[in-house]
């Protein structure tokens, strides 16, 4: 695939704004995987304010200097090695503070906003402050009320915005009805347009390319319908297993983790309506209708809808892995779900009658996740034969992000013999630089005050309301839980489910 026109189409050119970046949990897993090293990257393309103040917060000992040595440690690990040699380590730690204290202390939160204004290098910096919230989800109340007792959330308006704002990370809530007492707390202290709801899918480029695709070409849309779609796939395939996460997994498995949030969003962007506008409202509006046309199902009818699993012992790349249940802090008989397959239906014109398949587990032969558009087979076998779903557009979200289209070809010689081919769009390929961490979009978007790769209230709702069935269902035992062998593409329940519509999984 070549590069025809190498001028951005959509204009991105947006001034860095000053303003004080908060990390409650900034001696956490995430903070240290994702957030410093973003923050550092785009600090290193310039696209942050020189006057910005990152400031960490967590129960820790630790002075300024002791938490910079943390983040130099992290980005030496998660940017890589000899990060911290770079000059803009320089710049960039020197905008590094810390704020050590208990979340159940008022006294930290009202010497953090005290010390606000003297960690900024700018008068604007300490008022725009963004709070993002890297917390467990049980002291996630308690974080709110301290805020606005101490005065943190004090809202201010000016022509970057309304601040502070407030980034909120996963689980949100755990069913329908904790997502809308977590809302109900949250707009308690903040208005809609301060809170930044994350789904870090949201910010991967190859996700927002599917509304460049879709949206900023004419030859697609007029075939994106049950017209001429069979049926779409969706995978989010992980090899890595529960990793250091297990006491927050085993409270949400796969359905929780995954489906409410980052299935439920590739879904509601591949199936949404073109929008009137490409803004936060627009955009998001349409995919909220999506997940409200989604299909609810009864409660008995669960099993043949979705199959849940739990990986046993394998083997990974060659290397044995243990089961689910003796992965460590893991309670022995534990029957929280590692991998979820199921079949959606969209009730709309467009999708009346396409089943959307979707499928997510740990401990998967490998990871990758992609959308695979089935095309529906030529109504005659003009060529005496067929050759089965000749025409699938493969959207690979990652790695190797890209697009490919699948289709009939003649092979060549005196016979009319036919193969299926492929054509591939390959971002490295095409572009030829690095694709950046989600979390760096998502970051600057918060800070530019654009909100439409982020949650609303609304969609998770809708989202959660789309699987309330299959949660009580499981929760009174009414589907059994599987086992899959680490290393292997899930129970043959989940083939089961394809097989019983005359369909099959695509071959990843
Ligand atoms: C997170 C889930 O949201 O996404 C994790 O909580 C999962 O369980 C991760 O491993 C996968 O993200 P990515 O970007 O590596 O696909």
């Amino acid at each position: 695939m070549t590069l025809l026109d190498d001028a951005p189409i959509l204009g991105g050119g947006r001034t860095p704004i000053p303003c004080t970046f908060v990390i409650f949990g900034a001696a956490g897993d995430l903070a240290k995987r994702k957030l410093l090293p973003a923050l550092y990257r785009v600090w290193q393309q310039k696209h942050l304010h020189r006057d910005t103040a990152i400031v960490g917060v967590a129960r820790r000992d630790w002075d300024d200097n002791a938490f910079r040595e943390e983040v130099a440690a992290a980005l030496e690990e998660f940017v890589g090695p000899g990060t911290t040699k770079q000059p803009e380590w320089e710049t960039f730690s020197r905008r590094l503070f810390f704020a050590g204290f208990d979340m159940t202390d008022q006294d930290g939160y009202k010497a953090l906003h005290d010390r606000l204004p003297e960690m900024s290098a700018s008068e604007d910096a300490p008022r725009r402050t963004v709070f993002y919230l890297s917390i467990p989800p049980e002291v996630f109340q308690l974080v709110l009320g301290q805020l606005d007792e101490s005065g943190l959330t004090d809202s201010t308006t000016d022509a970057c915005g309304k601040w502070p704002r407030i980034v909120v990370e996963k689980p949100f809530g755990r069913d329908l009805e904790s997502s809308i007492e977590l809302n109900k707390l949250l707009v308690g202290s903040f208005s809609e347009e301060q809170i930044y709801r994350i789904d870090h899918y949201l910010g991967k480029e190859s996700v927002q390319n599917m509304l460049v695709f879709r949206f900023g070409n004419t030859i697609y849309e007029s075939i994106w319908n049950r017209r001429y779609i069979d049926h779409m796939q969706i995978t989010v395939a992980e090899d890595l297993g529960v990793g250091t996460r297990a006491g927050t997994y085993e409270q949400m498995g796969a359905l929780r983790d995954i489906v409410q949030n980052h299935l439920i969003q590739l879904l509601a962007t591949v199936a949404m309506e073109p929008p009137s506008a490409f803004d936060s409202r627009h955009v998001r509006n349409e995919k909220i209708k999506v997940m409200e046309s989604i299909r609810k199902i009864n409660e008995e009818d669960v099993a043949e809808y979705f199959v849940r699993a739990q990986y046993t012992a394998g083997k990974i790349k060659g290397t044995d892995v243990p089961a689910y249940r003796d992965e460590d802090r893991i309670a022995p008989n534990s029957v929280t779900e590692t991998f979820v397959a199921g079949k959606f239906f969209i009730d709309t014109w467009r999708w009346s009658g396409v089943p959307f398949y979707i499928r997510t587990g740990k401990r998967l032969p490998k990871r990758i996740t992609q959308i695979d558009i089935v095309f529906k087979e030529p109504p005659m076998l003009l060529f005496g034969r067929r050759s089965p779903h000749a025409n699938v557009l493969t959207m690979r979200i990652q790695p190797d992000e890209g697009i490919s289209l699948s289709f009939a070809a003649k092979t060549p010689g005196i016979s009319l013999d036919l193969a299926t081919v492929q054509m591939d769009f390959l971002y490295s390929q095409a572009f030829r630089q690095d694709i950046g961490d989600a979390y760096e979009t998502l970051l600057l978007d918060v800070i530019q005050g654009d909100s439409m790769l982020f949650a609303r209230a609304d969609m998770h709702n809708a989202a959660w309301e789309v699987l309330v069935p299959v949660i009580r269902a499981w929760e009174d035992t009414l589907a059994p839980l599987y086992r899959y062998p680490s290393g292997t593409w899930g129970p043959e329940a989940a083939s089961d489910l394809l097989r019983q519509d005359g369909r099959e999984w695509r071959p990843l």
